[in-house]
């Protein structure tokens, strides 16, 4: 609608006057804010956007390749993509505390993109001036020092706060003014697929925080194919009365991995393999929510499915703790 359309033409000759001729990086995460951040500075200066994407191996299935597919092959930006994998799995290595796994993930995620900005500032032979990030308006208000929601901190989010200046970097954040669903429709606007901007939110330390304990390669693996058929199939059942998909009908929702073993039969033979929990929440602030009323029939579906089709899992739950107690994530 053109409302967007001269908010966007006005985003744009913002973003050019501040930038001038100057270099921009801006770290990629996959999520719906820095996308949207990438996709109108592209918009604005094209080839003087340089985006950094770090894959710390606890992404979803392909969603390395999904980001890659749409940033550089779709909107031919700039991407280089970063395979941290190894470097991540290493040092989480024998690593069980929750608040530890985050420490680490959340270090190390701003060690290597600290690392690949300092190579990119080195060789471009413009100016690299800028460091931009999808900060949106919630975000502004809850470090402002506004007494926030959140009186006391349970998990420590990892944010890159004091990161512009150790790089030496002006900061650009086109969307500080704008509320998750105008970011959103920004986005839709700006041509990026609605399946992406309207996804439920995906915490930093990704699957590292759904393996419960120490986080492993083959877990993580298993954990991405079950949590794959769980997406796949909220995607497909859809409410009779309102016609709404379950993925949209929930606020979130993705697959636990238990490292325990428990027994079960196929064929002939017993197993003994792993366990997974299916989570899916309902909430309007993610301070509350309630497990969401799924349909027998679709956690049927996802449970035969996992079972069948992911050999390591042979015993499929579903959490029905809402919060508080509970928190939305396992860890
Ligand atoms: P909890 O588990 O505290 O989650 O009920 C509330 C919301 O926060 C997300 N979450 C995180 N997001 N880094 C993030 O970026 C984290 O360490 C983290 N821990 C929880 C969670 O996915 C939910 O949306």
């Amino acid at each position: 609608d053109w409302v967007m359309r001269d908010h966007i033409a006005e985003a744009v000759e913002a973003i050019r006057q501040q930038v001038g001729d100057e270099e921009v990086i801006l770290g990629l995460s996959g999520g719906v804010d820095s996308s949207v951040a990438a996709a109108l500075i592209h918009r604005a200066i094209g080839d003087q956007l340089t985006c950094v994407f770090v894959d710390h191996g606890l992404l979803r299935l392909n969603e390395g390749d999904m980001v890659m597919d749409m940033f550089a092959g779709k909107l031919h930006a700039k991407v280089v993509r970063v395979d941290a994998s190894d470097l991540f799995l290493g040092k989480l290595a024998g690593v069980s505390d929750p608040e530890q796994k985050r420490k680490i993930i959340g270090g190390l995620f701003v060690d290597v993109f600290k690392a690949e900005a300092a190579k990119i500032k080195q060789t471009h032979q413009r100016h690299v001036a800028w460091l931009a990030q999808g900060t949106i308006y919630p975000d502004v208000i809850e470090s402002g020092g506004a007494k926030s929601k959140k009186a006391v901190t349970i998990k420590s989010h990892h944010n890159v706060g004091g990161l512009p200046e150790q790089l030496g970097l002006k900061l650009l954040e086109p969307l500080r003014d704008l509320f998750k669903d105008e970011v959103r429709e920004l986005g839709v606007a700006l041509g990026l697929p609605p399946e992406m901007v309207y996804r439920h939110p995906f915490p930093g330390p990704g699957l590292g925080v759904r393996i419960l304990g120490e986080v492993k390669k083959d877990y993580a693996d298993l954990l991405r194919r079950a949590d794959d058929i769980f997406i796949q199939e909220l995607r497909n059942f859809r409410d009779e009365h309102t016609g709404k998909t379950w993925y949209d009908l929930t606020s979130q929702a993705f697959t636990v991995f238990l490292p325990v073993k428990s027994v079960g039969v196929m064929g002939d033979g017993r197993t003994y393999d792993y366990v997974v929990a299916l989570r899916a929440v309902q909430t309007s602030d993610f301070m509350t929510a309630d497990w969401a009323e799924l349909p027998y029939a679709l956690l049927k579906k996802v449970s035969s499915r996992i079972i069948n089709e992911v050999r390591g899992i042979n015993r499929v739950t579903y959490d029905v703790s809402s919060k508080p107690p509970a928190t939305i994530e396992w860890e």
